[in-house]
């Protein structure tokens, strides 16, 4: 067979499905596994949301829709990023999209080419750092420190800026470490941003997940008219991931040329997907608000349970439903952990290294389960250890 191109060579798959494959191999041999590993709320897709698209199948509503969206859904993330960004971007500055990543790969395929750099968080998303390589771009990633209790650290940031840097990736709250970065962080990297000319990509599928801590976003600067491009979407925050669907907000002659990406790449989101959008943004929240009261107290027990081990801490997350405990102590990798967790005390999380480098050391926990798991995954890591 002839060799396929050099970047599918360089292009990565993401831990969570390789541990998930994992764990459903030993459930197959008959053991039972406690899940901690695929980032997905265990809540239902909320009943309104399923309704309205139920309601938009039965009207035919089945067809091709807009490329870049359908009017009403984009109309309901105007007053979205108004209501929580507090600027009113206009219609041609959003795009429609099945789910967030693909808002990752169009936004980095758009804006780089081979050569120039890529700044972005370490450890973080698995997909920013596949796709800088797949496209050849320069790698920059930076290392979030647990003393800074993982938040992006502008001067670093700073320190990495070269003439070739062309986008900055920024994730808060964060995945895998559930750090939420402060206002004056944000601020300090938009500014950055403007002085040197770089792009923000700005990944904010958390930004209704947080604890205590207050949501920010680079955007307000430039209300997303010349850098920044704010990505979010509908898989957390309202239990859709399956669904598919989230969205960007960037500068209009980006947002344009996203448009032909989507064209040539998946034609339109799905339509009555779109039409639940609407439903998930203009509905009711309360499930929404409930979900993160249940989140807030299996944060509580899992934060408390995993101190509780010995040569393990852990920091309490400000957002999203991740913990990434240090467990540096055990001398052991995190793959290694990972791994005897898996097979010794049958409780499934993530190395921290499938997150990037430094995230070696550290372990990642999705407490996307109830309070009881998590309990009986304390003990039985305990005892694994003993
Ligand atoms: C930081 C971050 N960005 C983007 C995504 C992708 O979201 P979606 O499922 O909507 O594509 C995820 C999903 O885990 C994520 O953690």
């Amino acid at each position: 067979m002839k060799e396929m191109a050099n970047g599918m060579h360089r292009i990565l798959g993401e831990g969570a499905f390789e541990y998930l494959a994992k764990a459903q191999a030993l459930e197959r041999e008959g053991k039972q596994v406690l899940h901690f590993e695929i980032g997905q709320p265990d809540f239902p897709t909320p009943e309104h949301i399923k309704e309205s698209a139920y309601d938009s199948i039965r009207d035919n509503f089945t067809g091709y829709v807009a490329a870049t969206g359908i009017l009403e859904l984009k109309e309901a993330i105007q007053e979205e990023i108004d209501y929580t960004r507090g600027f009113t971007p206009d219609l041609d500055q959003i795009l429609i999209l099945p789910g967030a990543k693909p808002g990752i790969f169009f936004t980095m395929l758009g804006l780089v080419n081979p050569g120039e750099e890529i700044i972005y968080p370490d450890p973080g998303f698995p997909t920013y750092g596949s796709v800088v390589k797949y496209l050849n771009a320069g790698d920059v990633p930076i290392a979030l420190k647990e003393e800074n209790e993982f938040r992006l650290n502008p001067e670093d940031i700073e320190s990495k800026i070269t003439s070739k840097t062309k986008l900055i990736i920024l994730n808060s709250p964060q995945n895998p470490t559930g750090s939420v970065m402060t206002q004056r962080e944000i601020d300090r990297i938009a500014e950055l941003a403007e002085k040197h000319e770089i792009y923000i990509l700005s990944d904010e599928i958390y930004s209704k997940m947080l604890y205590d801590a207050e949501f920010n976003s680079p955007s307000v600067r430039d209300e997303s008219k010349e850098r920044t491009i704010i990505l979010d979407g509908f898989s957390k925050s309202y239990s859709m991931t399956g669904w598919r669907l989230g969205y960007l907000v960037g500068p209009k002659p980006v947002i344009e040329k996203m448009g032909l990406l989507m064209i040539n790449a998946l034609s339109c989101t799905t339509s009555f997907v779109q039409k639940a959008g609407i439903t998930a943004l203009k509905g009711d929240q309360e499930p929404l608000f409930e979900m993160m009261r249940q989140f807030r107290i299996r944060r509580d027990a899992i934060v408390k349970g995993l101190n509780s081990i010995p040569n393990f801490s852990c920091l309490t997350p400000e957002g999203a439903f991740y913990t990434f405990p240090n467990i540096k102590k055990t001398d052991m990798t995190s793959r290694d952990v990972a791994d005897h967790l898996l097979y010794e005390a049958g409780v499934c999380c993530l190395p921290g290294s499938s997150f990037g480098p430094s995230g070696e050391g550290y372990i990642r926990f999705s407490y996307a389960t109830s309070v009881e798991i998590i309990n009986e995954a304390v003990q039985k890591i305990k005892e694994s250890f003993s």
